[in-house]
């Protein structure tokens, strides 16, 4: 069996498990937004509604949009304004020309973003210089030169000012003045080739170039901040996970998977009029965020669980993999002690939340079983590409090897405030090739998956 019922459960049972209000404030509330349409209005009566509240009005509105059909998403949008919850971004609702051209919030979409966040360290000045690079990518994208400019200086001074706050949180503090020396002379010639740009007649290939030199230049910069970050982290630092998990595999850290998906007959994939023969991927897992569902991830992906499985559903919500061959639901292994096994002896595992602000995760409850719905989770579903592990409806702790990559990343899900985060675990990102997702179909077949760094990570029971 496939767990084919996420989006019914999405909308089945949406309103009815946000119990602390009646389904008719919501109606109201909304209404009123709908009436309402100078947008300063719309934020303000955003603002005043109770979070519970707004956490429904984003999760009906997906409702909705999986009601309807994807294509109609984006029309969807246009009318229903999202509500920003990240707080690693600006909490503002969305800005009147952002509502208007239905873009939405700041919702942090950038898996490798979303990714730094999630590390656990704690150095405030790593956190606003992180902000102000990303920035410049944001910024560059939408070609705000003179934006970009700003943030860059921003960056350059947070590293001349605050080298040693940064540094004293690094296990090896000259291994990141290294880093914060290489990235500031990075800084160089992106200024050179953002100033270049402000001065090319927009619209022309100069400019163009000189954007796109730009925004690699960046990149080079964030991987550079990651690689500091991660310096971060103390010594020996392991998510704590209860002792009656012991006897299944975690992931202690991060670890990266490369997978290959063919189709069959020698069909290629078509990304925007482009061929490709085969759709490549690179994910990364974190064992940080979801040490059990992480280290069951790798560990299948080790015994060549998911090599020649084929795609068992893709219906532009989700793309799914994880249901073997024969009776069993999932891998059928030695069952855990804790949520031991399924129908036909599959190996389960328990549902895996970890909230932000928590110093781990709880275990076998969704979070609003836990009393705390609405909450943030340390990696949140609003990144295309973003991995949840699947699970049967109404049980948490059914999860064996089947997971999804998460479709589209919706102004309409901000993190925390969506129907995903919090019932099912994020335990990965795809950060390479999440584009051919789009074209991925039910049928196509998984070649390879192979980990391809972090693999000692990975802690067998003894
Ligand atoms: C650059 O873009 C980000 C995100 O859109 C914004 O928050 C930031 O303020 C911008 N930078 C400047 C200097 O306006």
């Amino acid at each position: 069996m496939r767990f084919h019922n996420l989006s019914l459960f999405l909308l089945g049972s949406q309103i009815a498990s946000t119990s602390a209000f009646a389904p008719q404030t919501v109606q109201n509330a909304r209404s009123s937004l709908y009436a309402t349409n100078p947008q300063q209005n719309v934020v303000d009566t955003i603002e005043s509604i109770d979070a519970t509240v707004k956490g429904a009005l984003s999760g009906m509105a997906l409702a909705a949009a999986l009601w309807t059909a994807p294509a109609l998403m984006a029309g969807t949008m246009d009318q229903f304004p999202s509500v920003a919850s990240n707080d690693a971004f600006s909490t503002s609702i969305a800005s009147a020309k952002e509502m208007a051209s239905g873009s939405g919030t700041r919702v942090n979409k950038d898996p490798e973003s979303l990714l730094r966040y999630g590390l656990p360290i704690k150095n405030k000045e790593v956190r606003d210089l992180q902000k102000s690079i990303e920035d410049i990518k944001i910024n560059v994208s939408s070609k705000r030169k003179s934006a970009a400019l700003d943030d860059l200086k921003k960056a350059r001074g947070i590293i001349n000012t605050k080298e040693s706050k940064m540094t004293a949180s690094c296990r090896d503090a000259k291994v990141c003045s290294d880093i914060l020396a290489s990235m500031k002379s990075d800084l160089e010639p992106l200024e050179g080739t953002l100033r270049a740009s402000v001065d090319y007649q927009s619209g022309s290939d100069q400019e163009r170039k000189a954007l796109d030199d730009s925004y690699l230049t960046q990149d080079k910069i964030q991987k550079k901040l990651t690689t500091l970050e991660e310096q971060m982290i103390p010594a020996g630092y392991q998510t704590p996970v209860p002792s009656d998990y012991d006897d299944l595999p975690q992931l202690k850290g991060r670890a990266t998977v490369e997978m290959v998906v063919k189709k069959t007959g020698g069909e290629k994939f078509d990304i925007e009029g482009q061929l490709f023969n085969e759709a490549k991927m690179k994910m990364i897992i974190d064992g940080y965020a979801a040490p059990v569902t992480s280290g069951n991830f790798v560990d299948l992906v080790q015994k060549g669980f998911y090599t020649d499985m084929d795609i068992q559903r893709s219906d532009g919500f989700v793309v799914q993999t994880g249901d073997p061959k024969g009776e069993a639901d999932g891998y059928v292994g030695t069952p855990s002690k804790s949520v031991g096994a399924g129908k036909h002896g599959e190996r389960l595992i328990p549902l895996e939340i970890f909230p932000k602000g928590d110093k781990g995760p709880f275990y076998e409850t969704t979070i609003e079983d836990e009393g705390r719905g609405g909450e943030a989770t340390v990696l949140p579903f609003s990144s295309y590409g973003a991995m949840g592990w699947a699970r049967e409806e109404y049980d948490p702790n059914t999860g064996s090897s089947q997971f999804f990559w998460l479709l589209f990343d919706s102004d309409l899900t901000p993190a925390g405030k969506n129907v995903l985060d919090g019932r099912y675990p994020v335990f990965g990102y795809v950060v390479e090739g999440a584009d051919f997702l789009r074209d991925v179909k039910e049928g196509d077949i998984i070649a390879s998956a192979k980990v391809t760094e972090g693999a000692e990570n990975l802690v067998q029971p003894k």
